[in-house]
């Protein structure tokens, strides 16, 4: 109905299912016009359970049609995480009357063991049938999982990646069927300070400005994340079709995102091919502390953007992340409030003047740092106990950083590991720091520096809280545009 997706803390451009719980992205992969997003849902309840694989496709990765549950749990084996391959060469045997199949590789998970397993559709991921002989994978262990399966074009081979989360360990498979698997390599790292790892993700991609490319492994760390709790990290390497070797030198973690709700992001198998186009990812807004808890209704975890992932070399000769939310969302931009200047309360009066508000925008603000702490507070406002709320987001020049503070955010206190003030390392360029801000009703996602650190954050501000307020002498021009919903 109208009211489906109208609730005060449902987000309005990031995707996320009518009812009920779900965790990560599962099964990413474009076929046929179609971009699919398979998803870890309850079909029964917004907690934790009965593991099944949601779905949603879209023509464009922007707009979202959830369709009924594609796996279900059945005969006491949830459906975990996992990946989704085309196969067009029908290598699987699957295919039948010249219908090409598209073939699931997920977890079967089981109270003392988790085991690898394949299900295909001939009808574009409407229904599914489970292999007769699942599983296809079982190292008779209790935690092994999160499949990710590509086609490796040199070797004409299938290759998976999936982890020993409690070893931190990535093993390394070949298959020329999706049923019968050769390990071929692990990976392991000591630096690393997760706890466990899951949802491994291996892809290469685009080095900025060059016509080089390089392989990008990235994990989700169950704890030790940048802000706490869950977060993900990544190496940059090579791959040879049988294993990664990595090329980041050691030290301090390289981070995929510095706010407190990003996690499980995976890429897109089978992309168009389009000039030089970046991998493409979408992750799980959450933080394992308090994903359980979170204050939504009726519906329980949420989509981030999709980002196109790119590296650019250093000066020092390593690859770092870059990540910018898709040019798809163009589409929802509304016109454009601009300012220019070096007067911040001028900037504000504007702001006040034009009407300039909301819960849904995207914010750019260009920064020349020169002494103290400028920034923007957004959906701000008053709370029923009449008190100010706002989430802050802001650059210490000194500390050469980008922090978003939500400890005055609104609904804070549902867990105590929510509230708090999240930063990332982030040196001016040409004198100058950018901020890209993405507002919606329970979220801030923040790009800085065309997408060299990212910052992605839950917010639950009152309905009304919805102002929008600068701070500080660093501020040279603003823009702001008010993002369209995508449910119509
Ligand atoms: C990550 C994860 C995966 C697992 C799935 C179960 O959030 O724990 O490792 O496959 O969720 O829902």
């Amino acid at each position: 109905s109208d009211t489906t997706y109208q609730q005060p803390f449902r987000p309005q451009y990031h995707f996320s299912p009518r009812i009920n719980w779900s965790n990560d992205p599962n099964g990413l992969v474009y076929y046929d016009g179609e971009y699919h997003l398979f998803f870890q849902h309850n079909p029964v309840d917004s907690h934790w359970g009965h593991m099944t694989w949601g779905h949603a496709i879209s023509r464009d990765l922007v707009h979202w049609r959830e369709l009924p549950p594609a796996i279900p749990e059945e005969n006491g084996v949830m459906i975990f995480s996992g990946s989704c391959v085309v196969d067009k060469n029908n290598t699987s045997g699957f295919g039948r009357d010249g219908r090409v199949p598209m073939v699931a590789i997920y977890t079967g998970h089981e109270p003392n063991r988790q085991t690898q397993h394949i299900a295909y559709s001939l009808d574009k991921g409407r229904t599914w049938t489970k292999y007769q002989n699942n599983p296809i994978i079982d190292l008779n262990k209790k935690d092994f999982r999160d499949p990710k399966v590509f086609w490796y074009e040199p070797s004409q081979r299938w290759v998976m990646a999936v982890v020993l989360p409690t070893e931190k360990k990535l093993l390394f498979y070949n298959s020329s069927n999706l049923k019968q698997w050769t390990k071929t390599g692990e990976f392991t790292a000591a630096d690393s300070p997760a706890s466990v790892w899951e949802c491994p993700d291996l892809i290469e991609v685009p080095v900025e400005g060059t016509m080089e490319r390089k392989w990008l492994l990235m994990l989700s760390m169950g704890n030790n994340g940048a802000a706490g709790g869950s977060g993900m990290q990544y190496y940059v390497g090579r791959f040879n079709g049988l294993t990664f070797t990595n090329e980041s030198a050691p030290g301090p973690t390289r981070f995929v995102d510095w706010g407190k709700d990003y996690y499980a992001a995976v890429t897109y198998n089978n992309l168009p091919v389009r000039g030089n186009r970046g991998a493409i990812s979408i992750g799980w807004m959450a933080n394992l502390h308090y994903a359980g808890e979170v204050p939504t209704s009726p519906f329980r975890g949420m989509m981030t953007l999709p980002r196109e992932l790119r590296l650019v070399k250093t000066l020092t000769k390593s690859y770092e992340l870059v990540q910018r939310p898709i040019q798809e969302l163009k589409q929802l931009l509304g016109p454009a409030f601009r300012w220019n200047g070096t007067d911040v309360s001028q900037l504000n009066q504007s702001l006040v003047n034009a009407g300039v508000s909301g819960d849904s925008y995207v914010l750019t603000a260009e920064l020349e740092p020169i002494r103290t702490e400028s920034g923007v507070r957004v959906r701000q406002g008053k709370t029923a106990q009449g008190d100010t709320e706002a989430t802050v987001v802001g650059y210490d020049p000194l500390k050469q950083q980008v922090h978003v503070d939500r400890t005055r955010s609104g609904l804070v206190a549902f867990k105590k590991e929510f509230a708090g003030r999240f930063t990332a390392p982030l040196k001016p360029q040409n004198g100058r720091i950018t901020l890209q801000i993405w507002v919606d009703r329970s979220s801030v996602e923040v790009f800085g520096n065309d997408g060299l650190i990212t910052l992605t954050n839950q917010i639950f501000p009152s309905p009304d809280s919805l102002g929008i307020e600068f701070y500080g002498n660093a501020l040279r021009s603003v823009t702001v545009q008010a993002v369209e919903g995508i449910w119509k």
